[in-house]
Order: structure tokens, then C-alpha cells, then sequence
């Protein structure tokens, strides 16, 4: 089943301490962002890869692009203040297709079975999203002190990618942006229109280079990956 991916890559390097998009930092002199691009790139149900880029960074995107070969690339769209906006922006701009995968580029670790996994999952019921489940206990927190042990059972860490219906997300993404909603992942614009959304067991490696720490984690996937 092919898909088409958009990838929010227009973010900072704020908690990542980095003075500039945390994206362009390099894992092995290679741009964190490019190993993200070359998973797609190689996968033959890709059909197409969009970006969310800041406007100030796109040429510099597109270089890399040109440089490492990545044929897929078939569109940008503007980045926007928040993930949200950005992958608004690149749903907006998309052809219409069957099934899109939203995916953060900051996510450079994913794995090809869980991406089949997810677009099977979103062809069939709509709306399908990557997570793994927690690992340590959880602890609500008020003023300083525990105030509930939350049942670890039901609690799952959520991923990208997230998959789903064309149609299904985009509708859901404008009502968002309609209605001032503000969610942290594109799930929740589906849940809160009542629509379920089925999970896929992804891999603890699918991590989002994030903080300064995830770099040692990134280096030693990648050393762990050519052993
Ligand atoms: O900041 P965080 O790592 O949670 O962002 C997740 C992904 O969303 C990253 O790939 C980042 O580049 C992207 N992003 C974006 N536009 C924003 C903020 C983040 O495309 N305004």
C-alpha cells in the first residue's frame, strides 16, 4: 500500500542547546534530518515526501536534498510557529492521496516493519499512530509530592509516525486550527472528533533527537546498526 509522508522539520534547537535547527546537527558528519529522509527514500510504498521547512532554511534544505540524492521530495510548505501549523501546512499542500503519514523528522530511527504496519492499520480503520509502552512507573506529581501511582498497564509512550486517511486528517487538522485547538501530536485531532485511533507496537530506538543526550543514544544506534 503506498503512502505519502509529510515531515514537520521546521523546528528549533532550544532543548536540544543548539544555536540552530537541531535537524542540521550532524550524526557522523550526516545532517540528523537526512537519515529521516533516506528511510523514505528507500522505501518502496513512499510514493512522495513533503517538508515543513522555515523559509530562511530551504535552500540550505534543498541542497542537502539534491546532494544525498533524495528523489522522493516532491514539495515544501512554510513552517509555522507550532508542529501543528507546520503540518497543517503541509496537509493543505499535498495532492490528495490515500494514506498520509505524518512523521517528525526529528525521528531518524524508524523502522520500515512499523511503517507498513501503521499504513496497513490506517487503510483499513482511518487512523493508526507508533508508540511503545512505558517502561518505568508513573507518578502523578502535585506541589512537590506523589500524589498517584498511575497503573503502568494502560500507559504507552506515543511515536510518530502517525497514519491515517487523507481526507480523515486533513479535516481534523482544520477543525483544529478553526476551534484554537492546540494538541500535541495529530492523533488528538482525530480523537477529539470522536474518530478511534488504533495503536501499532514501534521500537524503544524510534527516538526524537530532542535533548543533548539523545545524540549519544543517536551515535551508538547508528554504531549498533553497521556491527
Ligand atoms: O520540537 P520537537 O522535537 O518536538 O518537534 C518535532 C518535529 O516537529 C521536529 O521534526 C521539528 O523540526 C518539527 N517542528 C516543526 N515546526 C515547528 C516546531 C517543530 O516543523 N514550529
Amino acid at each position: 500500500m503506498n503512502y505519502t509522508v509529510v515531515l514537520p522539520a521546521a523546528g528549533s534547537g532550544k532543548r536540544m542547546k543548539a544555536d540552530k535547527n537541531k535537524l542540521l546537527l550532524e550524526l557522523f558528519g550526516k545532517p540528523i534530518f537526512l537519515y529521516t529522509l533516506e528511510v523514505f527514500e528507500r522505501d518502496p510504498n513512499c510514493e512522495a515526501i513533503w517538508l515543513a521547512v522555515k523559509e530562511h532554511e530551504r535552500e540550505l534544505i534543498e541542497e542537502y536534498v539534491k546532494r544525498y540524492d533524495i528523489t522522493k521530495v516532491k514539495g515544501y510548505a512554510a513552517g509555522g510557529t507550532e508542529r501543528q501549523d507546520s503540518v497543517r501546512a503541509c496537509l493543505e499542500a499535498i495532492p490528495p492521496c490515500g494514506v498520509v503519514l505524518v512523521h517528525d523528522a526529528a525521528r531518524p530511527f524508524i523502522d520500515h516493519e512499523v511503517i507498513a504496519r501503521l499504513v496497513e492499520a490506517a487503510q483499513e480503520s482511518g487512523a493508526a499512530v507508533a508508540g511503545v509502552p512505558v517502561k518505568d512507573t508513573i507518578k502523578k506529581v502535585e506541589n512537590g509530592v506523589i500524589s498517584e501511582t498511575v497503573d503502568r498497564n494502560q500507559l504507552w509512550m506515543i511515536q510518530t509516525p502517525q497514519a491515517f486517511r487523507y481526507s480523515l486528517i486533513l479535516k481534523a487538522a482544520q477543525a483544529a486550527h478553526n476551534d484554537g485547538f492546540m494538541g500535541t501530536d495529530e492523533a488528538m485531532l482525530v480523537e477529539r472528533m470522536d474518530y478511534p485511533v488504533a495503536i501499532i507496537e514501534s521500537t524503544y530506538e524510534n527516538i526524537k533527537m530532542t535533548t543533548p543526550d539523545d545524540l549519544i543514544y543517536g551515535r551508538a544506534i547508528l554504531e549498533s546498526r553497521i556491527q
